[in-house]
């Protein structure tokens, strides 16, 4: 009897290969991450000074199978348990997608179950839900990462209005320009998180770019700019440069604006949720500055774990959960879609 009331749990496989981490995950019900198996090619572009995608195809092609089998395994799940499979179709490098979708589409076919694509910016919103069990939209959240920057009012699971967007450099690919410039090498967002510790972030007064026609907007490159023209006259002036000093004054002046941005946000939609998503939402300054921020205010901050801000695939199991719900299935010509767009369904 009481069996027919109780919903039936709901598992997915979720993968992702968007850029350069192979990564398979299972998730149940969509919040609880059963297995999280991550294989990252960074020791492999570190020596190119980023993501060179041929590279980044390849081993995702020789990585692939063996991070599905090991998450299946971590679970303690066959294919045949599980109920759907997720894959992240866009945005990112064609190729690396490809590899993907193709794997999600072979098992799919073989085992007979329902696909899902999902998109990539989705799945780093959605790594808010895994461990914020009382997360619900709506609220406001800022997506940063080495691809995106993005300032999103996420109205209902899988209904977003993008609000604010950058208008030329990700926060996370400034991050790695200027991390590049002081001879941190590649990533150069950890790095700069790491050395900004020995830093003054008062030493050097960078620009907070304002966007004319939309407060929301974001303007990283000029900041990039003033970085590269402090260190060239430092260089010809004969003095040397206090590089944790350049490292944390960037990173303010970044920071300044992301929090600004976000809180002017969400004090304008009415909300008072805010969360923060991708690889850069593992900066710990940039987290203690909204942590402050939101508790001046009483708005309530969620970020996830720095393992669920940069790429894996339970992000993408979890936004999948929520496509599966909504009944939200693609068929075996579903495709790698580079520039897809948020809120676009193909
Ligand atoms: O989300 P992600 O793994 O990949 C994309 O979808 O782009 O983000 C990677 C980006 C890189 O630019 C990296 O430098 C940045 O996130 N990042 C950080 C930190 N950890 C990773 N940026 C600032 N501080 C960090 N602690
Ligand atoms: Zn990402």
């Amino acid at each position: 009897m009481m069996e027919s009331t109780q919903k039936k749990d709901i598992y997915i496989l979720a993968i992702e290969s968007s850029c350069d981490e192979t990564a398979a995950s299972v998730v149940k019900n969509g919040r609880e991450v059963l297995s999280n198996i991550i294989s990252s090619q960074i020791d492999l572009h570190t020596l190119y000074g980023g993501v060179v995608p041929e590279i980044a195809s390849r081993k995702h092609i020789e990585k692939i199978n063996q991070v599905i089998e090991q998450a299946l395994e971590q679970a303690g799940m066959t294919l045949k348990e599980v109920d759907a499979i997720a894959v992240t179709y866009g945005p990112g490098l064609v190729g690396a997608l490809l590899v993907g979708v193709s794997a999600a589409k072979a098992l799919a076919f073989a085992a007979q179950k329902p696909l899902i694509g999902v998109h990539h910016i989705e799945g780093h919103i959605s790594a808010n839900f895994i461990e914020n069990k009382e997360l619900e939209p709506p609220f406001v959240c800022l997506v940063v990462s080495g691809g995106h920057s993005h300032l999103v009012v996420v109205k209902d699971y899988g209904e977003y209005e993008i609000i604010g967007r950058t208008r030329d450099d990700a926060a996370g690919e400034a991050f790695d320009k200027v991390a590049r410039a002081i001879g941190l090498g590649y990533p150069g967002g950890p790095k700069i998180d790491k050395l900004s510790k020995e830093g003054n972030p008062d030493a050097i007064h960078f620009p907070r770019a304002k966007v004319e026609d939309n407060a929301y907007d974001f303007s990283f490159s000029g900041l990039k700019s003033a970085v590269l023209n402090y260190l060239n006259s430092c260089q010809m002036k004969g003095e040397t440069v206090n590089r944790a000093d350049v490292a944390a004054s960037f990173q303010k002046a970044v920071i300044d604006v992301l929090v600004e941005h976000g809180i002017h946000a969400v004090q304008q939609y009415g909300l008072n949720k805010f969360a923060i998503a991708g690889g850069v939402a593992s900066n710990s300054s940039l987290r203690a500055a909204f942590e402050k921020e939101c508790t001046k205010r009483n708005i309530a901050f969620y970020h996830p774990s720095p393992i669920f801000c940069t790429d894996n695939a339970a992000m993408i199991g979890v936004a999948g959960y929520y496509e599966y719900l909504k009944g939200v299935r693609h068929g075996y010509d579903l495709n790698a879609v580079p520039n897809l767009r948020l809120g676009e369904r193909i």
